[in-house]
């Protein structure tokens, strides 16, 4: 028998009893004689003696270094009052051992289990993953985020969802990514894609009248990474038939105010502070709205700074930046900082080369102090026209008002992520706050620069708001104005879940791949499958996907979803550990009917 106890459990009830532990040696001391190992399962540490009396037991013991693996028999004591540990839960305890089995020797990690403090190299940390992941912190997560998958499971499953498995190697679905590629060797020449989504087999289990589907599952994007993208992720993927947005707004409410409860210790552990409860409905904001008041579709809510237009206001000034802009036909917009008058000309000057690191021209800013306006601009302005701008900015003595012209696009992208930063520096953001909220409304098309045509701004089977009937007309006469039944849902300005209500008519689904300039036979060589099941009675239907990894890493308050994700991948895209993506052997290739070029 290896153990009859698990290390983290012991307490001075157990004080007495005779006990055998296993586990990784943490720490090793010897004092005068005495050695002291801290002993490490999953459950925690525990400290072991090993006293002079036993030569033998003792030598053995000597013997030990970091990160052997032992199983190690004995009887719990008490500890002296003076060396009780009050920051360890079995801190008034220790065994003292009377057997020792080394189960396993260890060379030196590359990695400091117990040292919490320095942090290796993310590569080291990655291409030794199981060392990295014995760490207190990582093993947490691991532990949080199946508990996270567990109520989830658990209250879609009360709901009478189901869970169904669907394909991984499958056809491209288009969710605006790239796709990662299978040969297959069975049929040369031809590939499988890995889904980006199972969005048209969820789709497609709705006509096969599941009518409550949900799925944990992997999905692939072959996209630039960032800290909350990897190449392969997990969604909460969920489809419901017979619903409209709100029904899954409100279920998805329902699914994370169970989820909150269920972890409701957890996250006040992990957040050192009692968490408030959150309380559906989440605010609603239209697209629109999102984009005039946080310069993106994504705000966090946690802080003001909000962005106010002004373009009226200065349309006729004479600072031309300004003036030339409107008439141009972009827009300005500001952001009053609060208390910002006591920035200095050195830390304006650093956010005027933010702005322009961004993509802005310049940054125009006016300063309220005490003794009166201070500002470059000002002098364009006349005084009616420098109050009315500042009392729409709702500026106050000891504010600074900051103001970027340009097209709404670089406006509302320069100004939304100084604010960010902005919150950030000025410490406003509340970090016991979980702000949810839902952004609607969203364009259904969004024109492409680089490719010059119209795209789906969320996938391609989204219904549009209004009369489908009428949804050609209403393309051919401005396609911008065409809003779907989408909706994003946002954590503290992260997404972590979209979805939308579906088209569940053949002729409007054809209609809309004509919009988008698929040929008839592209879109039937394409999606020809699910065109098909809509003639055979679909139901009206709609889901949602939530990022699990970026919810696990947002609840449990990491930087970074690799945090949260037991063997992730580098930004770019390879794994230190394995060494994938590798090259393969010729013969591999010649049976896969692929050529090296
Ligand atoms: P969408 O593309 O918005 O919707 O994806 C849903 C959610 O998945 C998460 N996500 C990612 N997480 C980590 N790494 C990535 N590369 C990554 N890409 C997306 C985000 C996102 O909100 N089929 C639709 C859902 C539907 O319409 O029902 C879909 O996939 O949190
Ligand atoms: P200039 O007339 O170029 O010296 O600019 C005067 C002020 O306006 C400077 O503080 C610039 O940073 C600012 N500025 C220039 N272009 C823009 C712009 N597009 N939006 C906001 N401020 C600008």
């Amino acid at each position: 028998m290896y153990r009859s106890r698990d290390c983290g459990s012991l307490r001075k009830k157990d004080i007495g009893s005779e006990v055998t532990l296993a586990g990784w040696v943490h720490r090793r001391r010897d004092h005068g004689g005495l050695i002291f190992i801290d002993l490490r399962d999953r459950s925690g540490l525990v400290q072991v003696v090993f006293g002079v009396e036993n030569k033998e037991l003792h030598l053995k013991a000597e013997k030990l270094r970091s990160e052997y693996v032992i199983s190690v028999k004995g009887r719990i004591l008490e500890r002296s009052a003076e060396t009780i540990n009050v920051n360890l839960p079995t801190g008034g305890i220790e065994l003292m051992a009377s057997s020792l089995d080394i189960l396993a020797v260890a060379k030196t990690p590359p990695i400091e289990v117990a040292d919490a403090t320095t942090e290796p190299d993310e590569v080291i940390r990655l291409k030794y993953r199981y060392i990295d992941l014995r760490k207190e912190k990582m093993r947490e997560n691991l532990v949080f985020r199946h508990k996270v998958v567990k109520a989830i499971s658990d209250v879609l499953d009360q709901e009478g969802f189901v869970e169904v498995e669907t394909p991984f190697l499958t056809k491209s679905t288009p969710e605006g990514a790239r796709d990662f590629l299978v040969p297959s060797r069975l049929n040369p020449g031809k590939f499988y894609a890995l889904p980006q989504s199972p969005q048209l087999f969820k789709q497609l289990l709705m006509v096969a009248g599941m009518e409550k589907y949900f799925q944990i599952v992997r999905c692939f994007r072959d996209e630039d990474l960032r800290a909350d993208r990897q190449p392969e992720f997990t969604q909460v993927d969920i489809e419901m038939s017979f619903c409209t947005e709100k029904d899954i707004m409100d279920m998805i409410e329902g699914v994370m105010v169970h989820t909150m409860q269920a972890l409701e210790k957890d996250i006040d552990l992990f957040r050192g502070k009692h968490i408030p409860k959150i309380s559906p409905p989440f605010p609603r904001l239209s697209f629109e709205e999102a984009m005039a008041r946080y310069g993106t579709d994504k705000p966090d809510t946690r802080f003001g700074l909000e962005l106010i237009e002004v373009s009226d206001l200065v349309r006729n000034v004479e600072f031309n930046v300004f003036k030339q802009t409107v008439a141009r036909g972009g827009i300005v917009k500001g952001v009053n900082i609060k208390g910002g008058a006591k920035f200095s000309r050195a830390e304006l000057d650093k956010l005027e080369a933010s702005a322009k690191q961004l993509g802005a021209k310049g940054l125009a800013w006016v300063s309220i102090a005490e003794e009166g306006l201070k500002s470059p601009i000002v002098k364009f302005f006349k005084a009616d026209e420098i109050n009315a701008l500042v009392k729409e900015m709702k500026g106050e003595t000891g504010d600074v008002l900051i103001f970027v012209a340009d097209k709404p696009k670089v406006v509302n992208q320069v100004l939304g992520q100084l604010r960010l930063d902005l919150g950030k520096k000025l410490n406003l953001i509340d970090e016991s706050k979980f702000n949810f909220i839902w952004v609607t409304d969203f364009p259904l098309f969004e024109y492409s620069e680089n490719e010059k045509r119209w795209s789906s701004h969320h996938h391609p089977f989204t219904a549009p708001h209004g009369s489908l009937d009428d949804i050609e007309e209403r393309f051919l006469s401005d396609p911008s104005l065409i809003k779907a039944q989408a909706y994003d849902f946002v954590l503290n300005g992260t997404e972590i879940g979209g979805g939308s209500v579906r088209i569940h008519r053949t002729d409007l689904q054809h209609k809309i791949f004509n919009i988008l300039g698929f040929s008839d036979e592209e879109a039937k060589r394409r999606f020809g499958f699910l065109l098909e099941a809509l003639d055979f009675g679909a139901p009206p239907h709609g889901g949602i996907a939530l990022g699990l990894d970026r919810l696990v890493m947002l609840l449990a308050g990491m930087e970074s979803i690799r945090d949260v994700i037991a063997f992730p991948k580098t930004q770019s895209a390879v794994c230190p550990l394995t060494g994938a993506p590798d090259y393969v052997d010729e013969k591999q290739l010649n049976e896969l009917h692929i050529k090296r070029i």
